[in-house]
Parts: C-alpha cells; structure tokens; sequence
C-alpha cells in the first residue's frame, strides 16, 4: 500500500492521472505544480486526500525547504514521482536557445534538484520508491528534438546512476519510458497514443519494481533494435 506520495508536475498529463489513481486507491498526495488552480480542482474531488503546493520547479533554491516541508506536511513518503517536462515545438532547422533553455531547465536541473532530495530521504531511511518519466525519446539523438532528446537520455542516465547507489538499500528506483501518450505536451501531434488513463495505471503498477521500463511492449523490442542502429544508417533516417 502506498501510504504517502509526492508528484512534481500534477496539474495535468500523466502526473494529474497518477495523483488521481492514487487519491482514488486511498494515498494522501502531495501535488506540484504552477498552476495551483488545477490542482486545486483536483483535491476537491478527494478532500483530506491532497495537499497542494504552487511551485515552479526552476526556482531550484526553493526545492530543500518545500521537500522538508512536504515530507512533514504528508508525516511520511512511500513514492515520489518527478513528471514535470516540457517540449516545445521545435523547426528542423530552428536552433534556439531560448526554446532549448526550458527543456534543461525543468527537465534536467529541476529534476536533478527534486529527485536529489528525495534519494537523500530514501537511502537515509532504506525505504520508498522514486519515480521518474524519461521518454523513448531518450533513447537515441533524433534529428526533431535535438535538446528534448539529450534531456531524457541524461534523467535515463542520471537514474541508473541512483539506483545503482540506493536500490541496494531496499529502495524502488525507477526510470519510465514512454511512448505517445494523449496529454496537453502531444495534444498538437496526429499519431496513435496511449491513453492518459492506461499509462498512469501502468507507472503505478511498475513504481514499486527498480528499473527502466517501457509502457508498451512494442516499444521494448523496437528500441532494442533502434538504440543498435549503426550512426550512418540512423542518419539517414528522417527522425
Ligand atoms: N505525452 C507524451 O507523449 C510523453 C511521452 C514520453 C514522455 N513524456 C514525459 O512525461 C512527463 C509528463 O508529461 P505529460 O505528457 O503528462 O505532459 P503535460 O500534460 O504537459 O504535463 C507536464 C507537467 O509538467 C509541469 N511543469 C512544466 N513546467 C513546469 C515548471 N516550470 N515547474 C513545475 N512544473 C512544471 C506542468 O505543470 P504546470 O504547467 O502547472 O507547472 C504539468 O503538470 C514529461 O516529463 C514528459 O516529457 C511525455
């Protein structure tokens, strides 16, 4: 049973889904996110289950102080769960940094900075399971998303690198991988995605089992053979 959770980027996507399964099953959950209001729709369908926190995750010097905060509001942590990401719309031939500088940002510096926190807790008390969203993006430097790309391949790495610390202590460490999802970030592409719903349940089922996991099947098998793609024939891929 997971007693108490944290979820960093719950006001909508796959980190609202999750915050809502959780709340459903009985969790009491501590949301993250900027948009407060959203949040705040969100505990009111569970009250006394959620605690909501307005936070921008690239105000890193804030992170310590609302961890120690959160962890004392909540009286405990089970899981903890970093889903804050973003991916802007990028041009084949745009190189922007002002468009890039948000992707490293929240996805690498914020993760860094919350997910720290939380593996301090875990190894200190051998206990929890910490969560975080990579992407099959991750998985190769597609020629589309040069920054967004590099960003999940670096938390793909940044979490092998905890879980080779704190796993051996009894503690979940976790690395998700997935495909399309239907969420606001993918809201603007035309492919087949999974549903919000689908991939929330199956990050809950894995959030206890250490590793990387794919959401879907397929995706486990292809990337094996993607990832294996010598460089010269990736690059003639327009991907
Ligand atoms: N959708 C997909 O197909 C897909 C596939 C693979 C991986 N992913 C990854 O899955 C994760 C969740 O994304 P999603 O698809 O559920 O997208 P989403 O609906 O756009 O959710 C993104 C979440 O990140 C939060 N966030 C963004 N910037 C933030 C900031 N500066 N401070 C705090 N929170 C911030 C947002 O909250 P606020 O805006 O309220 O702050 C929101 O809660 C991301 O890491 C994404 O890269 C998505």
């Amino acid at each position: 049973m997971i007693k108490e959770a944290i979820i960093v980027g719950a006001s909508s996507g796959m980190g609202y889904e999750v915050a809502r399964q959780l709340a459903e099953a009985g969790t009491k959950v501590a949301v993250v996110a900027r948009r407060l209001d959203r949040l705040e729709q969100l505990a009111a369908a569970f009250p006394g289950k959620i605690l909501c926190y307005s936070h921008d995750v690239t105000h890193f010097e804030e992170i310590p102080g609302l961890f120690q905060q959160i962890t004392h509001d909540l009286g405990g942590l089970d899981l903890f769960l970093y889903a804050s990401g973003v991916m802007p719309e990028v041009g084949w031939h745009e190189y922007s940094f002002t468009k890039d500088k948000p992707m490293v940002d929240v996805n690498i510096s914020g993760a860094v900075a919350w997910i720290n926190e939380a593996a301090e807790r875990m190894d200190n008390t051998r206990h929890g399971r910490l969560v975080a969203i990579g992407s099959v993006a991750g998985e190769r430097g597609r020629s589309q998303q040069p920054v967004y790309n590099a960003s999940k391949a670096f938390l793909h790495t940044y979490m092998e690198a905890i879980r080779n610390r704190i796993a051996r202590h009894g503690v979940a460490v976790v690395t998700i991988k997935p495909g399309p999802t239907e969420t606001e970030m993918t809201a603007h592409l035309k492919m087949k995605k999974m549903p919000v719903e689908v991939a929330a349940r199956k990050i809950i089922a894995l959030s206890g089992k250490t590793g990387e996991h794919f959401l879907s099947p397929v995706h486990a098998v292809a990337f094996f053979i993607i990832r294996n793609f010598p460089s010269f024939i990736f690059r003639k891929l327009k991907v």
